[in-house]
């Protein structure tokens, strides 16, 4: 899994180097991943993984100065348009059969404990990026940044309850890997609500 991540990584990598378009934010690592057809759940993930992977360390590099909306608009509609592209492709799982869904383009059938595992890794990816621009924005700006952050995980949350809904009992898997830096995140945005399915008990401390 690692191995083919990582290649993945480079081939993305490499296709983006060879595509470099004048503007800093052109996209060619959506665009690789889209061309190929996208029958599994592993491939989704994995995919989504690799376009958001730059993006993400745009986020860790915020500092004070940029943790603004005008500093962060850019990247957070990065993340968004890559999420949409995932949710597109989960979307279009609908109706396959569940061994298809569940096989690599390795031939290997995970189980719905490693889909859970693929499916938390991509979640801490998102809040732990998120959780760093928290601690370095500035008191007078959060009012303004906090609502981009959130529109950022509740489209996760989407994305997360659609591949949910196609695989039976990965919800209950996924419950119990959900960690306090997800919980603290949720419960900073005002995000509750939207995490309850996750974050069993959200509710109340809404
Ligand atoms: C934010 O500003 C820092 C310098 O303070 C810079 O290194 C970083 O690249 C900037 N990040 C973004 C996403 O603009």
């Amino acid at each position: 899994m690692r191995f083919s991540t990582l290649s993945l990584i480079a081939t993305v990598a490499s296709a983006a180097f060879a595509f470099a378009a004048p503007s800093p934010r052109a996209f060619p690592a959506t665009g690789a991943i889209e061309a190929r057809s996208l029958h599994d759940i592993n491939s989704i993930i994995s995919g989504t993984t690799t376009s958001l992977t730059p993006l993400i360390q745009e986020l860790y590099s915020i500092k004070q100065n940029n943790a603004t909306v005008a500093g962060l608009t850019p990247v957070i509609n990065d993340i968004e348009s890559v999420l949409n592209n995932a949710i597109t492709d989960v979307k279009a799982l609908a109706g396959e059969a569940l061994a298809t869904i569940l096989t690599t383009t390795e031939g290997v059938q995970l189980t719905v404990n490693q889909v859970a595992l693929l499916v938390i890794g991509l979640v801490n990816l998102i809040f732990g990026a998120v959780y760093a621009v928290i601690q370095t924005v500035s008191a007078l700006e959060t009012a303004v940044v906090y609502p981009l952050l959130a529109s950022v995980l509740t489209l996760l949350a989407t994305l997360i309850q659609l591949i949910c809904g196609l695989i039976a009992g990965l919800l209950a898997e996924l419950i119990p890997l959900v960690g306090n830096m997800i919980m603290t995140v949720v419960s900073i945005l005002g995000l509750s609500t939207t995490y309850t399915f996750l974050i069993v008990g959200a509710a109340c401390n809404a």
